[in-house]
């Protein structure tokens, strides 16, 4: 597997809570871009190959999910993600495109190991297991209070929340709150944006971000 430092492609990857707009301005830098030539490939974690997007079904579809212990959600993602790193994002890293992913391991320290309380040392050694020596360039927390991604998830037309987004308001504030703590230890990678601001004032601060890491 190619080392992500080594070869021209770039991996940036877009965290934060359920309707946060990453979505949205994925979209927005995926078309910028694209403007300035630049091969792009978008992901989604857990998801983006067959295999991850089956996990993806056990994990917030599945009729038994509610069962489901943080341990074996903490495989189950990283097991996605195995599988997405090697399939699909070091080859484009090695072909020198740019990989935005929606989601990457730093949901797995934030969700499952903040939020659901799983020990710090097992989680980092097993994200470090699943993305081998690809680690984002750039990562875009997208941060906004837990009272307003709770309103847009209840906006958002799809029919019955997911098992994930069925979790409560406590949940979604250790979210938040793990997002700004490991963005504040890793200020080198992770660059928090304000989700409040239009989407165009973010998609402006985001392009200077990864602007700077492009050149
Ligand atoms: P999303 O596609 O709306 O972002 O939903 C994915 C859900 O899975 C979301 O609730 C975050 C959660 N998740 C984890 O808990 N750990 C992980 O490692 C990943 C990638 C996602």
């Amino acid at each position: 597997m190619p080392s992500s430092k080594n070869s021209s492609g770039r991996l940036i990857s877009f965290e934060g809570s359920e309707g946060s707009g990453k979505s949205t301005q994925i979209a927005r830098l995926a078309a910028h871009l694209q403007k300035t030539k630049r091969d792009v490939v978008t992901v989604r974690e857990p998801g983006g190959t067959e295999i991850g997007e089956q996990i993806r079904n056990i994990i917030v579809h599945n009729s038994k999910g509610d069962e489901m212990c943080a341990e074996t959600e903490l495989l189950l993602f990283a097991a996605a993600r195995a599988q997405l790193v090697r399939e699909v994002i070091a080859p484009a890293l090695l072909a020198g495109k740019v990989v935005l992913s929606d989601r990457f391991l730093d949901s797995s320290t934030v969700y499952q190991g903040i939020a659901r309380n799983l020990a710090a040392d097992p989680v980092a050694q097993i994200n470090r297991f699943a993305v081998g020596n690809v680690m984002p360039h750039l990562t875009i927390v997208i941060d906004v209070p837990t009272e307003v991604s709770l309103a847009r998830l209840k906006q958002r037309a799809s029919d019955l929340p997911d098992r994930m987004e069925r979790e409560n308001i406590d949940f979604y504030t250790k979210v938040r709150e793990g997002y700004l703590v490991l963005a504040q230890g890793l200020p080198e990678r992770i660059v928090v944006v304000d989700g409040t601001k239009s989407a165009d004032a973010i998609e402006k601060k985001i392009w200077s971000a990864v602007k700077a890491r492009l050149d």
